[in-house]
């Protein structure tokens, strides 16, 4: 390779890493959020949707059009209007606005907190006891590198959580397409499932900004728990429920130890983020420990939707079989 050749690779390689970091771990920031609190580093951030934002940003000019501004006239109407129909603007029962883009008032729900958080399903089995080895497996070294920092914990182990429902919903989409027949809803009950992990996710950023190697970290292990977990729904999916439901067992244990703590005062209780309080439908002065009791609530629910996943398959039959628990939002 000539010297010219080098140089060339050396820049291209410059600017990959580059543009990389830049995409991977940088932080945008818009305000989308009234929430402050001790944990809050930057307002309202949330990684995806201030991505989105900023390739909306790119793609389409937003400001007001002006004089000079005329050949920008059709790309803001593309922003501002849907196909020439203004975009509906939502309130809420106060009649304030709506100023949720990443979800809707229909969406928002009241959690069911009275579910049973000590339930656990004994694992009899060895497709039982395989699933609940490897998420005894996985439990140990999260617990020790992370110990109490709850939030740190919560953040990181959400968007694990947020996997299992969009793989295993996309694999029974696919399935449905192939075979020509019905789900029997799971694909939107899965699909609600990660949904609502994810805003969990949403919900934890806007009280801590993960730093650069927590960032690293998560983009590791997606990279590795999204395969294996692909690749574990294609070989056994009432294996892969089942460890589902064992992490959904484990995610409910850790958020008793979170709200322990901040019933004891070992960690200060903070009010929760405003987008907290309008997608569990939470009264104003609502704390970070309401926001924990409703959390663990879903992950009660999520828990009991893979066992009982599991438990159709280990029966012999199939999901669409029986009706998906939808419509718990
Ligand atoms: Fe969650
Ligand atoms: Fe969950």
């Amino acid at each position: 390779m000539n010297r010219n050749n080098t140089l060339a690779v050396t820049k291209a390689s410059q600017l990959l890493v580059t543009q990389l970091g830049k995409r991977l771990f940088t932080t945008p920031t818009f305000t989308g959020s009234t929430n402050s609190g001790p944990f809050n580093i930057s307002q309202g951030t949330t990684l995806g949707t201030a991505r989105l934002l900023t390739i909306h940003s790119q793609k389409y000019n937003t400001h007001a059009p002006s004089g000079s501004d005329k050949k920008d006239d059709t790309e803001t109407k593309a922003v501002s209007s849907y196909w020439g129909v203004a975009p509906p603007s939502h309130t809420k029962a106060d009649g304030s606005a709506w100023k949720w883009n990443c979800f809707r008032p229909w969406e928002a729900y009241e959690a069911d907190t009275t579910i049973d958080v000590k339930k656990h399903h004994n694992p009899v089995t060895w497709n039982d006891k395989i699933a609940f080895g490897i998420v005894q497996a996985l439990k140990y070294p999260t617990s020790l590198y992370f110990k109490r920092k709850h939030i740190h914990h919560a953040v990181l182990l959400e968007t694990v959580a947020a996997v299992p429902g969009m793989v295993g919903g996309m694999l029974l989409h696919t399935k449905s397409l192939r075979r020509f027949e019905q789900s029997g809803g799971w694909i939107k009950a899965l699909l609600e499932e990660a949904e609502n992990e994810r805003m969990h996710l949403m919900t934890f950023i806007d009280v801590y900004n993960p730093k650069w190697h927590e960032r690293a970290l998560v983009f590791a292990v997606q990279g590795v728990f999204f395969n294996a977990y692909f690749l574990a729904y294609l070989a056994s999916p009432k294996l892969a429920h089942r460890i589902t439901g064992y992490l959904e067992e484990e995610a409910v244990n850790s958020y008793t130890e979170f709200l322990n703590d901040l019933e004891k005062g070992v960690m200060e209780d903070i009010p929760a983020p405003a987008i907290a309080i309008d997608y569990w439908c939470l009264p104003q002065n609502s704390t970070l420990k309401d926001v924990v009791r409703v959390i663990r609530a879903d992950e009660a629910h999520h828990r009991d939707l893979n066992h009982y996943a599991s438990d159709i398959q280990c029966q012999g039959h199939e999901l669409k079989e029986y009706p998906a628990p939808i419509g718990y939002h």
